[in-house]
């Protein structure tokens, strides 16, 4: 039976928990090896147990799968690949009977090149309404040979890709931020615009209760599209005053779209993802009138160390001070390493992933499990070149392994693969040996496992007032510790230290609610947390 709520009447976006499902790595239900919506359909009881309140999916539109269905060919539909509209429908249907809220990604920042609006453009001229969707634009130099600037992919190599055009010489070349099969729209052109707003209104009409918004800060690009000085082969990162990334143009797209998800009821909600610099840049983006919130990745990129977890804490809650918004805590995500390994890996990684998950599920705000974090999944990292399928391992030749370490199929029960991902052996990127120990279904009868302490952590969280939502306040602590209460009654101390450290006086000798190792009371030991009443 689910844990009773105290916290009914505070906004469900402000404090959820949200579960993370990457569609092609959750459950395999046809038994080819991918994950799809008949898959997620049957564990769904998985979820419910764990306590989460809403599942976000990963893209299941119909797509070449060039970047993992972040290349999308129609928004308005599932690929076969994953099920179909019904299945959709179904899966929306059995979250919601068992309280769970779904929410889906939308990518606006490119279509997939099998999109029809991008096969209407190759086969029409410069300079046609077709073009103007997206960014085509002549080369430079003799004959127009060089792309148009000097702006380089996210995954690797040239920004820009030259047409083959039949209708005018020479050919115009488009503008790609991430793969060349994902050609960038243009923001400014109404289309686009009218586009999107009528694809939000297609899945909020089928009940959803929030998008998660695909590189939130990259839609707008500066229109002189000046050259950014950066060598050929270098990947740029994010910084303010950029001519394609978190530029202020992108906040009006926003306001339209809160707008129209206003009219919803249930309050359905977003969440950005906006790779900025700093937590002043992305609390921008949920001033009152735009996104809901944004994923907080200042807090995923903070070392395992007390002073930089508390700066990123203490930063990204300061800069939301004025505009009232929500904070988010993201340890993992299927972009980035896990963070077991980011840790240290081994024991100790998951001794510290242990800690981590209760210092997230205690700071005020909303939180996302990324699938196989409640398991406590290293990264992968000895796949085998030719199962890798992120594209930033072609397009750097190598020099960059990829994404696909995070994206392995999770295993849920049995002694060998596919561990219960699907019907058979079979599974798209293969699983270690090791990962039967690590199976749902074997640390369900182990009450000492990372899923134990997920579930007892989100189920004390949702029953104590003083968690989700709120205000939080530090405590005089030892070197190396981190300590805070929250009221009525709560307070987390969490041990960076490689050694046993004394927690505040004020705190000792009392009961304890949940610790990520075993703690009785005295010195809290190396690499851990603990929550207190
Ligand atoms: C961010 C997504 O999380 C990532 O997986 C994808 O490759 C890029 N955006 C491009 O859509």
């Amino acid at each position: 039976m689910a844990a009773p709520d105290t916290h009914d009447e505070v906004p469900w976006w402000r404090e959820a928990v949200v579960y993370q499902v990457y569609v092609r790595s959750f459950a395999d239900a046809d038994g080819d090896g991918i994950g799809d919506i008949p898959g997620i359909r049957s564990r769904l009881a998985h979820l419910h147990a764990l306590g989460v309140d809403a599942v976000w999916l990963t893209p299941f539109y119909p797509s070449p799968q060039a970047d993992g269905g972040y290349d999308v060919a129609d928004y308005r539909d599932v690929d076969p690949l994953f099920g179909s509209l019904d299945d959709f429908d179904g899966l929306v249907t059995d979250a919601h009977g068992l309280g769970l809220r779904v929410v889906v990604d939308i990518v606006p920042n490119h279509t997939s090149s099998a999109h029809e609006w991008f096969v209407a453009a190759l086969a029409s001229a410069p300079g046609s309404r077709e073009r103007a969707r997206y960014l085509f634009r002549n080369g430079c130099g003799e004959g127009g040979d060089e792309p148009p600037n000097d702006w380089q992919s996210r995954f690797g190599g040239p920004a820009w890709t030259r047409v083959d055009d039949a209708a005018a010489t020479p050919g115009q070349w488009y503008l790609h931020l991430f793969d060349d099969a994902q050609p960038d729209l243009d923001w400014t052109n109404d289309e686009v615009k009218a586009e999107f707003e009528s694809v939000l209104r297609f899945w909020l009409d089928r009940g959803v209760d929030g998008f998660r918004i695909d590189v939130a800060h990259g839609l707008a690009k500066d229109p002189a599209m000046p050259d950014l000085g950066e060598a050929a082969g270098h990947r740029p990162v994010d910084t303010a005053g950029h001519p394609h990334w978190d530029r202020d143009e992108v906040h009006d797209v926003y306001r339209s779209w809160r707008s129209v998800i206003d009219e919803y009821p249930g309050a359905p909600a977003f969440v950005g993802e906006a790779w900025v610099p700093n937590p002043e840049r992305l609390a921008r983006y949920v001033r009152a009138d735009e996104l809901h919130t944004s994923f907080n990745f200042h807090f995923l990129e903070a070392k395992w160390d007390a002073s930089s977890m508390r700066a990123a804490i203490d930063e990204s809650l300061g800069a939301l001070v004025d505009v009232g918004a929500p904070a988010t805590w993201v340890l993992s995500n299927h972009d980035v390493t896990r963070h077991v390994t980011r840790y240290g890996g081994g024991d100790v990684g998951t001794r510290r992933a242990r800690a981590a998950a209760l210092l997230m599920l205690a700071l005020p705000g909303s939180a996302y499990v990324f699938q196989g974090e409640e398991l406590g999944l290293p990264e992968v990292t000895a796949l085998p070149d030719h199962a890798r399928q992120d594209p930033t391992f072609r397009r750097t030749n190598g020099a960059d392994v990829g994404r696909d370490g995070c994206r392995v199929p999770i295993p849920w029960s049995g002694d060998a693969p596919s561990y219960g991902f699907g019907p058979g052996a079979a599974s798209w990127l293969p699983q270690p040996d090791e990962w039967a120990a690590l199976a749902v279904a074997a640390q369900e009868r182990d009450e000492g496992s990372m899923l134990h302490l997920y579930r007892d952590a989100i189920a004390l969280r949702r029953a104590l007032p003083a968690l989700g939502d709120g205000a939080m306040s530090w405590l005089d602590t030892e070197p190396g510790v981190l300590a805070f209460t929250r009221d009525p009654g709560f307070a987390c101390v969490v041990n960076f230290n490689g050694a046993p450290a004394a927690i505040p006086t004020a705190l000792s000798g009392g009961d304890v609610l949940v610790a990520s190792t075993p703690f009785d009371g005295g010195l809290l030991p190396a690499d851990t947390a603990v929550w207190l009443p």
